[in-house]
């Protein structure tokens, strides 16, 4: 059984705690995705996952084994980390083969499972280089390639796909997700990248200042931020938020828009803007704006589709809404989500 679970695991350095009373399980061959900012403790909990790091308190089970004080090769699990290191002196298919020649395997069956490895991740052809002959993309796939020959129980990715161009990044993501189906290998997969987080995870635990903030499924997590900090490190322009009284009200840009946009009879709640900026992005339209009163004076952002035929002008006022439904309500103090808006159908 591959399933991985963190008990209450908790990392002190000196005065920093940067893993805090973690509790995580992780399902057999599901793809877990640690999503958090830098230095939120993402490294850190994966290295003690991996049995890399010694936790401060706290347990890390294996298929329902403590495995906390046991070394590494017990966990069994294959990490790919955040500085992949290569062997530079190996080329690629001795790198990819070292964690096999380390178990003395027949040389033969090194062969065919470092081919199908290198093939698994196309650098099949690269397999007589050195990692220097390589791009920072090449590298990252061998890498994977050397995590995945193992054969282990769980794979943890650090950050994994960091080295690569945007439209490689994409086309990456989409081959190791369908890789991971494949295998059907249990994987805990960290990234500061939300976009990534959203389209990999089966679920997506938010990390924050070492502490775990939700733990759902990409939908839960964007649709029904469990608190303030989630709410606006996901999505991208952030959640609009407006403070009044002890209750600040959140909406997603692109659930603001103008009221024409909405039929005549849905529930809504309305805002009156003066645009300031439109900005035009291909598919959507980023619509900038200052709320007028009896809304407070607050910056927001409108995300319009093309697909919708509305005419727009900066220095122009208008009538924007959103449906009560899409509105998230959390506590202006603590910051936690208290729901969606009473009475909302
Ligand atoms: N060996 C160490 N000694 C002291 N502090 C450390 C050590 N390793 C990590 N930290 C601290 O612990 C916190 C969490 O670090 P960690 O590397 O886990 O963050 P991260 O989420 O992986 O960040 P990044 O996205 O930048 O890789 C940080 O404040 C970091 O400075
Ligand atoms: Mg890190």
């Amino acid at each position: 059984m591959a399933t991985v679970e963190t008990r209450s695991l908790t990392k002190r350095f000196d005065d920093i705690t940067a893993v805090d009373a973690i509790d995580l399980t992780v399902r057999e061959g599901e793809f877990l995705v640690l999503l958090g900012p830098s230095g939120s403790g993402k490294t850190t909990l994966l290295r003690m996952i991996a049995g890399l790091e010694t936790p401060t308190s706290g347990d890390v089970l294996v298929g329902g084994r403590i495995v906390t004080s046991l070394p590494p090769r017990a966990h069994n699990m294959a990490m790919v980390f955040q500085s992949y290191a290569l062997y530079p002196h190996l080329t690629v298919a001795g790198n990819i083969a070292f964690p096999l020649e380390a178990q003395h395997m027949h040389y033969k069956t090194i062969a065919s499972k470092v081919k199908w490895a290198a093939t698994l991740f196309g650098i099949d052809h690269l397999l007589t280089r050195k990692p220097r002959e390589l791009s920072g993309g090449e590298r990252q796939r061998v890498a994977l390639a050397r995590a995945v020959v193992r054969d282990p129980v769980t794979f943890l990715l650090d950050e994994p796909l960091s080295n690569l161009d945007a439209k490689l990044r994409a086309s990456a993501r989409d081959e190791l997700k369908q890789i991971q189906r494949r295998l059907g290998t249990t994987t805990i997969y960290v990234t500061h990248d939300q976009i990534e987080a959203l389209a990999l995870g089966d679920r997506v635990a938010v990390l924050d200042h070492g502490g775990m903030r939700q733990l759902d499924t990409p939908q839960q997590v964007y649709l029904h931020p469990a608190d303030r900090f989630v709410a606006t490190f996901i999505g991208s322009p952030p959640m609009n938020l407006i403070a009044s009284d002890n209750v600040e009200t959140g909406f997603r840009p692109e659930h603001f828009l103008p009221r024409e946009l909405f039929d005549n009879d849905a529930q809504l709640e309305l805002f009156p803007v003066s645009i300031t900026r439109i900005e035009y992005l291909g598919a959507d339209r980023l619509v900038y704006g200052l709320l007028e009163p009896p809304q407070p004076p607050v910056k927001v952002i409108s995300r319009i589709p093309c697909t919708a035929n509305v005419a727009l002008q900066a220095g122009t006022r208008r009538l924007f809404a959103v449906r009560l439904v899409d509105l998230c309500r959390f506590d202006a103090r603590s910051g936690a989500s208290l729901g969606t808006v009473p009475n909302a159908p």
